[in-house]
């Protein structure tokens, strides 16, 4: 059975002093509990250390939004995984939508960053998903599959243990608005053979598929009780402890 993932990307939110208190308020929320699976903050590289010294993977554990493709060197304004990994770093995040659009980053820079992060044995958040456009068009799955096809088959360390997926319907981040029960479920599954094809079947049964995109604590026990969504990438909901902490019961509750 696959672990529920639950994983907050503050994106550019919080700094040192916030994100302390709302990484303490969410494992006050938790305090005794013990949970079916995973719950990961991901603060800005520059709250890392801070939130690193209070979130030690019990039951919190600690990711980043981003790493450099280089391992040191001459790269302003950059931070490397080493750098992570030093910090209390375990998952990082690659190619989420923002930086996809924002940072025009690519497959090739992508493959680079998660072959480092797995060989510094740490872990890799994989996003992908459609815009608006392609969806209305009927294209959700051939962007998704060039997407997977452009990236996971390139994979030094092609190793499940260290790769989560995580499908972000473009059109469902910060909008509000969710893919219903069905289109989650539809497309997890496509995701899933997709895998299967690239990767192998075994591979593919063990992967962790996440859903992000509006989760909040309404509606992630129908999504994260899916039988092909193991867990949830959260934005804005991961701000407030309560939320987060309503979207992990939820999790809880609807783990399959
Ligand atoms: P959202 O963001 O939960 O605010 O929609 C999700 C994400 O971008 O990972």
């Amino acid at each position: 059975m696959r672990r529920y993932l639950v994983a907050g990307n503050w994106k550019m939110n919080m700094g040192p002093a916030a994100g302390c208190q709302l990484t303490a308020e969410v494992q006050d929320l938790l305090k005794g509990r013990a949970l079916k699976g995973d719950v990961l903050v991901c603060p800005p590289y520059l709250t890392i250390p801070a939130v690193s010294e209070i979130a030690k993977g019990e039951p919190v554990l600690l990711g980043a939004q981003n790493c450099s493709d280089q391992e040191k060197g001459a790269y302003t304004g950059q931070v490397s995984v080493d750098m992570l990994k030093e910090a209390g770093v375990q998952y990082v995040i690659i190619a989420h939508s923002e930086r996809r659009e924002y940072q025009k980053e690519t497959d090739d820079q992508f493959v680079a960053k998660i072959n480092r992060i797995h060989q510094a044995g740490l872990k890799a958040i994989f996003c992908f998903g459609e815009v608006l456009g392609e969806r209305k068009e009927g294209r959700a799955e051939e962007v998704v599959r060039q997407q997977l096809q452009g990236v996971l088959p390139k994979l030094e360390f092609a190793n499940a243990y260290n790769t989560v997926l995580a499908y972000e319907p473009v059109w469902a981040i910060g909008t509000g608005e969710t893919a219903t029960p069905e289109q989650a479920q539809e497309i997890h599954a496509f995701t899933r053979g997709v895998v299967s094809e690239l990767m192998g079947k075994e591979v593919a049964d063990f992967m962790r598929i996440l859903y992000g995109g509006s989760c909040k604590p309404g509606n992630a026990r129908e999504l994260i009780g899916l039988p092909d969504v193991d867990g949830g990438l959260i934005g804005g909901a991961a701000l407030k402890a309560e939320d987060f902490v309503g979207i992990i019961d939820g999790a809880e509750s609807g783990q399959n």
